[in-house]
């Protein structure tokens, strides 16, 4: 049942016994690191200031401006020539975000993704099948090596091309796939479209899904259409990325590894803790991090922590389904997208006014992205050069955010007025 008893069945006390420990060296560790010993000095902190998980208030949050400004390794508590792997968010307007990780955090994030997959009964004659990116996004090596380490067969498919992630279903015997909500909804019309009957044809039994927010009716739409159970999965590049928090059988809110994060919860505006149960921002700290260890980092992901024990018997504290952000930050097909990544590549360009709309929506089973934007001067009539200033445009974009929009180019004027705050994101993705 469990895969690391030593830290899954911990109780209440001990588990706070364990944190107060780690978080001391942690904060020890942090001093290694340019940013953080600045940090302490500016507010005339030192290590031995944290005696107490109480004295965690006493440091001031760390947020992704933190992450961006000291772009690329001014976050690292260790030398250099220490780190094995990096990961990088996407753009390159502004600075993008980087995490490195030592040897020992690829093995702790392999263990803590392991942990999460035998929790909802993977074991090693399991054949999982991997459908995030690979490269920079976590979900493709952070899976990869956690199902490996549980020594699952564990099949690299990356993602796209469906027909190919179908056969390789059929063929490998998958019994585990880990998918984005939408990505699971598109599988199924791929199969649906090839008469492949997941029941009949198939040996799925679990779902790992992530990386986006889906409802309570979406996970049931999904384990219906596919005909597996599916558990939601929580994480973030900046905590490592999968292995942050996962859903035990229960499926009833997901356990945050407690051994390897404090959790808190904060009031966006006010930056206070709030009250026991309600929802706010979730704020995290790493506890057995050696490359960029983060104290007190802002996600921006709304939750809660649910009241009550989980029948499960674990005692690390459960999390909501994320309730969405606190922050602009629009998910699309599982790629986090700022809208100024968009809006500056926009501004790059002499051609285009500054009024601009994005429209997020479902065509057929696919989450596009539409951006519409005006033009400055009307050269409407000149078919040729708009088609090129198009593709030119979507080009750039995706090069940015690694998704391909659909470019509309409209003439001035045409977007609707909104007075004051222009609406610059429309969100109209239906459930599946
Ligand atoms: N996971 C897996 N496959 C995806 C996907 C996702 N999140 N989003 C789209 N796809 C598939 C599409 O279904 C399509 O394949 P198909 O036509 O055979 O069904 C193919 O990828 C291309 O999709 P498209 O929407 O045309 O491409 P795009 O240029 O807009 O997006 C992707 C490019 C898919 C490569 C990019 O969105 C991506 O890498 N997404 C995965 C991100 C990820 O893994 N996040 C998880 C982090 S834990
Ligand atoms: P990334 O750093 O690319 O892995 O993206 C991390 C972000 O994806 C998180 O901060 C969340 O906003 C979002 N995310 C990850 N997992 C989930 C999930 N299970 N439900 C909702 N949002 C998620
Ligand atoms: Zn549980």
């Amino acid at each position: 049942m469990y895969l690391h008893p030593e830290f899954e069945t911990l109780s209440r006390s001990e588990i706070k016994d364990l944190q107060l420990k780690r978080l001391k060296d942690t904060v020890r560790h942090c001093m290694n690191s340019p940013f953080y010993r600045q940090r302490f000095a500016d507010n005339n902190l030192t290590p031995e200031d944290i005696c107490s998980l109480e004295d965690l208030q006493k440091i001031p949050f760390t947020t992704k401006q933190d992450l961006r400004d000291t772009y690329p390794f001014g976050m690292a508590a260790v030398p250099l020539e220490k780190c094995t792997r990096l990961h990088s968010s996407s753009g390159t307007t502004g600075n993008p975000t980087v995490i490195l990780h030592t040897e020992k955090d690829l093995q702790e994030w392999a263990k803590a993704v392991a942990r999460c997959l035998y929790m909802v009964g993977l074991r090693p004659n399991d054949v999982f099948q991997n459908t995030s990116g690979y490269g920079m996004f976590t979900g493709g090596l952070g899976f990869q090596y956690g199902a490996e380490h549980l020594g699952m067969l564990t099949v690299p498919a990356a993602a796209g091309n469906t027909k190919r992630q179908l056969k390789f279903i059929t063929d490998f015997g998958t019994t585990a796939i880990h998918a984005i909500p939408s990505y699971a909804a598109r599988l199924h019309e791929v199969m649906e479209s090839m008469g492949i009957d997941p029941a009949r044809d198939t040996k799925l039994k679990t779902l790992v899904i992530g990386a986006e927010p889906h409802s309570e009716a979406q996970r049931k739409r999904i384990e219906e259409m596919l005909g597996v159970k599916a558990y939601n999965s929580f994480g973030m590049s900046e905590m490592c990325g999968p292995g942050v928090a996962f859903e035990c059988t229960e499926q009833n809110g997901l356990h945050i590894w407690e051994d390897y994060y404090i959790v808190e919860i904060i009031n966006p505006d006010t930056l206070e803790p709030v009250p026991d149960g309600e929802v706010g921002e979730l704020v995290l700290t790493t506890l057995n991090r050696e490359a960029m260890p983060l104290l007190r980092y802002r996600t921006r992901d709304l939750t809660r922590i649910l009241p009550g024990e989980c029948p499960c018997g674990r005692k690390h504290v459960r999390l909501d389904r994320m309730k969405g952000r606190s922050d602009d930050m629009i998910i699309l097909k599982g790629v986090n997208i700022f809208p100024i990544q968009i809006e500056t590549v926009l501004l790059q360009f002499p051609e285009l006014a500054t009024d601009y709309l994005i429209t997020l929506e479902t065509v057929d089973s696919n989450d596009e992205m539409t951006i519409e934007v005006e033009l400055n001067q009307l050269f409407t009539d000149d078919y040729a050069r708009l088609q090129s200033l198009t593709r030119d445009i979507t080009r750039v974009i995706k090069d940015e955010i690694l998704v391909t929009p659909r470019v509309k180019l409209l003439p001035k004027g045409s977007l609707p007025q909104s007075e004051g705050k222009a609406v610059r994101v429309r969100d109209l993705r239906k459930p599946y």
